[in-house]
């Protein structure tokens, strides 16, 4: 089957992360979507800039007019932000009949009532994964995971950038002025970070989650909104003293006479999950009334993280408009006659770090044993303490832990120090993962 031929419309931070995405995924992505997806072409403002991801491939265009025209374009994406611009151009797309894919919230905050409209009357998708809460697949877990379910409420981090400024002014006591101009180079701000400050950016994403959890049309004039310029350190500090951490949060909730939907510092327990979301990353609470909470965590922003939404909206768009109507999403999230033949590995040559406690008896050189044993299978410790003896004691407990090996090589490292005359008793291994 040919490729779905995609125009991309910008090349900035989530546009570059998009085109290394696709490319490096290319074959896995296909493999899930029936088709393969390729970039065809491409415009930003100034084609001349010199760009971290190479575009071989793609034709480069001055007028995104261009794309959204051209016959050969099957679904739009749009990331250059901005309002006027780009909802000129997602109109475009839509009524020449592209599916299009946008991670812009103040577009759809403001305009997408008119966008939905406008695409249902000519039958195209609109698809918005990245536009809230970046790589986080929130708007999937709220349309169709919880779809069961009455929302009562959703409480989230939303704002990658306010959440960075927040989590580094408090652990490592740097100024707001450094720390955002950091968020700027790593790609999270807006293009005006005082979208990002003043909650409107938190105000976008929220009156979408709104729209979607409680079935109302986007109502971003309805929001109050209010940002972090004027916390101060005092307050953070306060806050910590009484056990609280202060987070900008996005709050929109079913209360008897209508919808809440505000955004504004919020103090909140500090033995609360939510809580202890640090740095760029996002999270979004939800309540429904059957499943009770659930919480959705991720990386709220940057290149490929919002790229990894932007791709995933790409894939659905390609296998609604691919497959017959009862495959469109197939069992195995592959396609069935795509699906790889790689093996499942045996425990032995599985590769994790160990804790080990061994019982020894407390004579000189049982150590060096233990440590030969593991360093004749490469075997590299990472830490080790032994226990003192108690008074009239014969036995210690060693603890060792392990770097990376293989469960082969500590199975063998184990039965070796077990045949030790200075081991009674049995190696206690627990297995560690990092997850980091
Ligand atoms: P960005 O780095 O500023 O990139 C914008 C791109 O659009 C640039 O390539 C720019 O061209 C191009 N562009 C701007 N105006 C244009 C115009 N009139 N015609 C053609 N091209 C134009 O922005 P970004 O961070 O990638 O954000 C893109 C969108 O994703 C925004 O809606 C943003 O809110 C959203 N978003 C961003 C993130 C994130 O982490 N950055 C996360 C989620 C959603 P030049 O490169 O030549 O200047
Ligand atoms: N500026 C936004 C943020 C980008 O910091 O969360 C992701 O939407």
């Amino acid at each position: 089957m040919k490729p779905m031929r995609v125009g991309l419309l910008g090349l900035g931070t989530v546009g570059g992360g998009t085109v290394e995405v696709l490319r490096r995924n290319r074959e896995e992505i296909a493999r899930r979507a029936g088709r393969e997806i390729v970039v065809a072409m491409a415009t930003a403002r100034d084609l001349g800039k010199s760009r971290p991801v190479g575009l071989e491939g793609i034709e480069l265009v001055a007028e995104a007019e261009a794309i959204v025209a051209h016959p050969d374009i099957e679904i739009v994406v749009e990331l250059i932000g901005g309002e006027t611009r780009a909802r000129d151009l997602v109109m475009a797309a839509i009524a020449h009949g592209k599916h299009v894919v946008t991670a812009n919230k103040a577009l759809l905050a403001k305009h997408g009532n008119e966008i939905f409209a406008q695409a249902h009357a000519r039958g195209v998708m609109v698809a918005f994964e990245a536009a809230v809460a970046g790589g986080v697949p929130i708007i999937k877990a709220i349309r169709e995971g919880l779809t069961a379910n009455r929302i009562e409420w959703i409480a989230g981090i939303i704002n990658g950038t306010c959440n960075y400024i927040l989590s580094e002014m408090r652990d490592k006591g740097l100024s707001f002025d450094v720390v955002l101009a950091e968020a700027q180079r790593l790609g999270y701000a807006e293009a005006d970070p005082a979208f990002d400050i003043d909650g409107i950016d938190a105000a976008h994403k929220l009156t979408i989650l709104s729209a979607i959890a409680f079935g109302i049309p986007m109502q971003f004039d309805k929001a109050y909104t209010e940002g972090i310029g004027r916390l101060t350190a005092a307050d953070i500090r306060y806050a910590e003293g009484l056990g609280y951490r202060i987070k900008l949060l996005g709050i929109t909730r079913r209360a008897p006479g209508g919808i809440e939907l505000r955004v504004h510092p919020t103090l909140v327990p500090a033995r609360r999950l939510l809580a202890n979301v640090e740095g760029v990353m996002n999270a979004v609470l939800v309540k429904g009334d059957a499943v009770g909470n659930t919480m959705y965590y991720g990386r709220g922003a940057g290149a490929e993280a919002t790229a990894s939404a932007v791709v995933a909206d790409l894939v659905d768009v390609t296998r609604m408009a691919t497959a017959d109507p009862e495959h469109r999403v197939p069992h195995l999230a592959f396609q069935p006659d795509r699906l790889s033949d790689t093996p499942i590995l045996p425990m032995a040559d599985v590769e994790t770090a160990y804790y080990l406690r061994l019982r020894a008896l407390d004579r000189p050189g049982v150590l060096a044993d233990v440590t030969r044993i593991c360093a004749e299978r490469d075997i590299s410790i990472d830490a080790i303490f032994q226990k003192e003896a108690g008074e009239g004691e014969e036995q210690v407990d060693v603890v060792i832990l392990t770097h990376r090996t293989r469960e082969r090589d500590i199975d063998s490292a184990i039965a070796a120090i077990q045949a030790l005359p200075t081991i009674p008793a049995p190696v206690v291994r627990i297995r560690l993962e990092e997850l980091s």
